[in-house]
């Protein structure tokens, strides 16, 4: 009886080293703060190499790493071409095409917002990310980690594909909660993934992206409204809480609250993500997408 309990409780332990990929995906800040706490190759490790391990795969797995099984939704490949597709679909005839993401980790969004923009910036608070995007625009290909089962996997090798222009596409280190200080001018799209609810101060962020825009200019939000305290004081929180009087407090009609006055809602919907762990365990995100378009007469 015993030895069983021992076994479920080391069954337990193996699988927290097995979602350690997915959850440093989802977590996606934390090595920051974390940097310098030593790692233990599993689910706390944070660090660079690690993380850019884990994203290298979230961005730049093919296709059939993912559909393996007819019962994996087809939907779910191609998410960073669909927060970009989104970006191209609501640009306005007359209106600046120069774009940001904040958040771009390795980089494939902003890569992608190179087909509808004349010029992207992709903005990340880690130097490796932004080390490693610069290498991608530099050889047009990169190394991913392709996880099998166990310690087993296997290198694999992407391309970008041939109708991304990198040449229109910049990568800096910075502060998505300090915009001005990153922006080459006024914009006509800026773009979070998996990242609003990442940063110390989401509001601000809304804020000054509300004041880069031009008027006609869309700001796309696809979130998946995942609060921690581990990125984001409490009190910073845009929703995932209960208010004073023990009410709920959604993300989106908080984002309704703060962006209505200066924006206009233009579409929303569910983007589906998935980072896989191993080829039975994958790590399945239902994001929400909307897409805001600034006011004319702002
Ligand atoms: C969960 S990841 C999402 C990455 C990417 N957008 C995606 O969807 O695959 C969050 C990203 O935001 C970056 N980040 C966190 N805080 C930031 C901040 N204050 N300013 C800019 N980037 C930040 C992290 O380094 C990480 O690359």
């Amino acid at each position: 009886m015993s030895s069983g309990g021992k076994e479920i409780w080391l069954g337990a332990l193996a699988g927290v080293g097995t979602f350690a990929a997915g959850l440093a995906v989802y977590k996606g800040l934390q090595y920051v703060r974390d940097r310098n706490k030593p790692s233990d190759g599993h689910s706390h490790d944070h660090s660079d190499e690690y993380m850019l391990k884990c994203f290298g795969t979230l961005h730049y797995a093919a296709p059939e790493d993912y559909l393996l099984y007819d019962c994996v939704p087809r939907d779910v490949v191609g998410f960073h071409e669909k927060c970009a597709n989104l970006c191209i679909k609501h640009r306005k005839e007359g209106v600046v095409s120069r774009a940001m993401e904040v958040g771009c980790a390795s980089g494939r969004t902003s890569f992608e917002l190179s087909r509808g923009f004349d010029s992207v910036l992709g903005v990340d608070i880690s130097q490796a990310f932004v080390d490693k995007c610069n290498e991608i625009k530099r050889t047009g290909q990169t190394e991913y980690w392709l996880p099998g089962e166990g310690e087993l996997g296997e290198t694999k090798i992407a391309h970008l594909p041939p109708e991304i222009n990198s040449s229109r596409v910049e990568f800096k280190v910075g502060d998505g909660c300090n915009l001005p200080a990153l922006s080459p001018g006024p914009l006509g799209c800026i773009i979070t993934c998996n990242t609003l609810c990442r940063v110390p101060d989401p509001a601000k962020l809304l804020e000054q992206a509300r004041d880069l825009l031009v008027p006609g200019g869309t700001l796309v939000l696809v979130e998946s409204y995942t609060w921690t305290e581990e990125t984001t004081p409490k009190d910073k929180w845009l929703g995932g809480y209960k208010d004073k009087e023990g009410k709920e407090v959604d993300t989106f009609e908080a984002l309704k609250a703060v962006l209505l006055p200066d924006f206009q809602l233009e579409e929303e919907c569910v983007l589906q993500c998935v980072s896989r762990d191993a080829p039975r365990l994958f790590f399945w995100f239902l994001d929400h997408a909307t897409v805001w378009r600034k006011r004319e007469n702002h």
